[in-house]
């Protein structure tokens, strides 16, 4: 695989050579296959799908749904288990919202201490309309949870159990298919959040036997504002819609409303098909490349950063001392500078990086700061630019007016 040849086909990297990315666990950038396939949907087949009798609008639903088959068999499902939506956000409220009807006071909902903020507010709703319990599982100091801390944490009173698979902040990879299993023994559902392991590495999730999986398009190459929930088609069949309107009926009267088959009851109003039908050729493009290739290169250049991080005075990288068990995520902090600070100085050196909380300030309080820096790393990054990153991250404690 010639990695340096691929960067060509991004035309964002491609025009700007000068521009180190190291922000895709943010949003990734798109291949040149996923732009011109959208723009050859609003070209060539742009009707409202799912409602029309004429041949413009049936080919614009046969685009929609040849996307679901794709992405189905992207991650090892069957199409109708997967629910278009905006992004992993909103497929997790929707879960969160869904299976509310089976928590009352006493069961408990238990999360990970590491979860993205839309994996925890929208349990916290959950459990305040309920009144069931939210538990956090703690991680140790290398970002793990183990079999042992996870086994104590769930118990008969749990119902639903919702973690990442991989972190945003840590990087490191929770083993869901042993946890769902443990989940599912205590007779609770277990969601995952695969925002970040989605795009990154092969995720099967009949495999895993999740119950529900989100992610979004955008962190794969995808356009903003498509994503996808898989369920269990028997889950998401005993479930009740989420939005209601357009589309996700069967039959209105004035008192009352029936609902269209699953994945449709969960999708109302008119759809995002040019998205779905990008997010299609987003993964046509994967499959060219190749996921455990893509997974391979990406641990190739987690090791090379790691080292290199390390290498750099008054850095503290927040995680894992294994390179492995950081999946391109790499957050730190640097001794005496606000995180902002780096972001903007490495902005005027033209390295884009992310600083802040990560959405996720529960894991942040955790480890005991208000914010990090985070680099993050895709398969279309280099050697090149990981040193380039390290070499800016020398200088600025200087520029900071510390001295040498
Ligand atoms: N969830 C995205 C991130 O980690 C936006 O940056």
């Amino acid at each position: 695989m010639d990695w340096n040849k691929i960067r060509s086909d991004f035309p964002l990297i491609a025009n700007n050579p000068d521009l180190v990315y190291l922000d895709s666990a943010a949003t990734s950038q798109r291949p040149a296959s996923v732009l011109e396939a959208e723009k050859v949907f609003y070209e060539n087949y742009n009707a409202n799908p799912l409602r029309g009798l004429y041949d413009l609008s049936q080919k614009a639903t046969e685009c929609y749904e040849d996307a679901r088959a794709n992405v189905a068999k992207f991650i090892g499902a069957k199409p109708e288990e997967i629910v278009f939506t905006r992004n992993a956000s909103e497929s997790l409220n929707l879960v969160a919202f869904c299976l509310s009807s089976l928590l009352s006071a006493g069961d408990e909902v238990v999360i990970t201490v590491m979860e993205h903020h839309s994996n925890i507010i929208p349990w916290q709703q959950a459990c305040k309309h309920t009144g069931a319990t939210l538990k956090f599982i703690e991680c140790d100091d290398e970002g793990l949870i183990s079999e042992d801390v996870f086994r104590s944490a769930v118990t008969d009173k749990t119902k639903i159990v919702s973690m990442v698979h991989v972190s945003n902040v840590l990087g490191v990879k929770n083993d869901v298919k042993l946890f769902a299993k443990i989940a599912h023994e205590v007779g609770a559902l277990f969601v995952c959040d695969g925002a970040q392991s989605v795009p990154h590495m092969a995720v099967d999730v009949k495999d895993l036997d999740v119950d529900f999986l989100s992610f979004s398009g955008h962190k794969m190459g995808a356009p903003m504002g498509i994503g996808a929930l898989y369920g269990k088609y028997e889950l998401l069949n005993k479930m009740p819609p989420f939005l209601t309107g357009g589309e996700m009926i069967e039959f209105v009267t004035r008192e009352d409303a029936t609902w269209a088959e699953v994945p449709h009851k969960f999708e109302a109003g008119t759809v995002n098909a040019g998205g779905a039908y990008a997010l299609s050729a987003a993964i046509d493009y994967y499959n060219k490349v190749g996921i455990d290739n893509i997974a391979a290169r990406e641990d190739e250049l987690s090791v090379y950063a790691y080292k290199a991080l390390s290498d750099v005075p008054y850095l503290h990288i927040i995680g894992s001392t294994d390179p492995l068990q950081h999946h391109g995520i790499f957050a730190f902090t640097l001794e005496g500078v606000h995180p902002h600070d780096i972001a903007e100085i490495l902005n005027a050196d033209n390295i884009c990086i992310r600083a802040g909380h990560h959405c996720a300030q529960p894991l942040l309080q955790f480890i005991g700061v208000n914010s990090a820096a985070r680099a993050s790393i895709m398969f279309y990054n280099t050697e090149e630019e990981i040193d380039k990153l390290a070499d800016s991250l020398k200088t600025i404690r200087r520029r900071m007016g510390y001295g040498e």
